[in-house]
């Protein structure tokens, strides 16, 4: 069975509420169109009612029994703007700006996450990371216990050898530039749970990748990710977790045996961590594009409530999956 696969079969066991900020975007009523008759989740679209009608029979989607809410004139602004005001006064947010930023469809959406009427959002078929990501991370903040939220991508390559029968996760690609040793920690921890939880690796085995191999090269780079791997085994003692470990070390057998002898996770790493945001959005696109492998996210770990953003680019089928993925987290 395909990651994607997985997913999917995961989904239809509990069905979430997934809010889709852009409905009336072409890509996305598409996708409500066919998440909702495939049974995947219940999509939630916002936007004026007449506009998604008119894009939903501009690109032939049915979306009959699809909720549409417009932000605007929803009967629930008033509440969410007090929630919203509650939550952001001390960041000097009125309650008249609060009325203003709920009409907007991201923060109205984001409101719906926070007070539970949906389980889930996705967003970005039009809005950049850092706007899509703001709201959220402003509003429904870290889980419980973790210190930073990150991101991770499902990455399936054509060679089964590597990773969990080929699957693995990278993180963080997309939204931590500079982590320092703690926040790299907590990347760490909440990548092995998106492996868990998203493509059913029972035992995540996570490296802490680096440019050099227990100790084999000197720097102050080096020392952040040594010092990250002993907070992220303070953290979480039950997971297996090594580093500094190059990606050689990391996912080549022999390689691992030789530079990082006794380690559980040289040469067997299925959860690869990036040092930095650099490495990391390199390094996915990398495997994507010379290494052939799929690659499904971002995927945004560590926050309380699931939000996950999309490409630009994305297609229907791209933002199918990401709600799939999303409702699966919202589990
Ligand atoms: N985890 C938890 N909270 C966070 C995080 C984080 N990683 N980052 C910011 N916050 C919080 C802040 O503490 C702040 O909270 P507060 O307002 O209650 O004090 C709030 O979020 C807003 O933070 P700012 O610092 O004002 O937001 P910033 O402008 O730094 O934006 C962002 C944060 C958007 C995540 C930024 O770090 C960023 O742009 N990251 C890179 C995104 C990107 O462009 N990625 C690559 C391209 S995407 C691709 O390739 C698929």
């Amino acid at each position: 069975m395909s990651i994607f696969e997985h997913v999917k079969a995961k989904a239809r066991e509990s069905v979430k509420r997934i809010v889709l900020p852009e409905g009336d975007e072409s890509r996305t009523v598409q996708a409500a169109a066919k998440l909702a008759q495939e049974k995947l989740v219940i999509p939630i679209l916002l936007g004026e009612p007449g506009r998604i009608r008119a894009v939903a029979s501009e690109v032939g989607a049915d979306i009959s029994g699809i909720e549409c809410i417009d932000p605007k004139s929803s009967p629930k602004a008033s509440s969410y703007a007090e929630s919203l005001y509650e939550l952001r006064k001390a960041k000097g947010v009125t309650l008249a700006a609060a009325a203003e930023l709920v009409k907007d469809p991201m923060y109205y959406g984001v409101m719906m996450v926070k007070v539970g009427d949906a389980d889930g959002l996705v967003s970005g078929a039009v809005h950049s990371t850092g706007d899509m990501l703001r709201p959220a991370l402003q509003l429904i903040k870290t889980k419980p216990g973790n210190k930073v939220v990150s991101s991770s991508f499902l990455m399936d390559c054509p060679n089964k050898n590597l990773g969990h029968n080929g699957l693995l996760v990278f993180s963080d690609c997309v939204v931590v530039p500079c982590p320092t040793a703690e926040e790299l920690a907590y990347i760490a921890i909440s990548a092995a749970e998106t492996a868990r939880v998203l493509c059913g690796i029972e035992e995540p085995k996570v490296a802490m990748l680096s440019f050099s191999t227990k100790g084999s090269a000197k720097h102050d780079l080096v020392t952040k990710v040594q010092e990250a791997t002993r907070l992220a085994k303070e953290l979480a003692p039950e997971l297996k977790i090594d580093g500094e470990l190059q990606l050689d070390a990391a996912m080549v057998p022999a390689v691992g045996q030789l530079k990082a002898p006794g380690s559980e996770v040289a040469g067997y790493a299925n959860t690869l961590v990036f040092p930095d945001l650099e490495a990391g959005n390199i390094g996915y696109k990398l495997a994507q594009r010379f290494g052939k492998s799929e690659a499904y996210g971002p995927i945004l770990q560590g926050i309380a409530k699931p939000c996950n953003d999309l490409s630009r680019g994305c297609s229907a089928d791209d933002i199918v999956a990401t709600v799939a993925i999303t409702a699966v987290q919202a589990q």
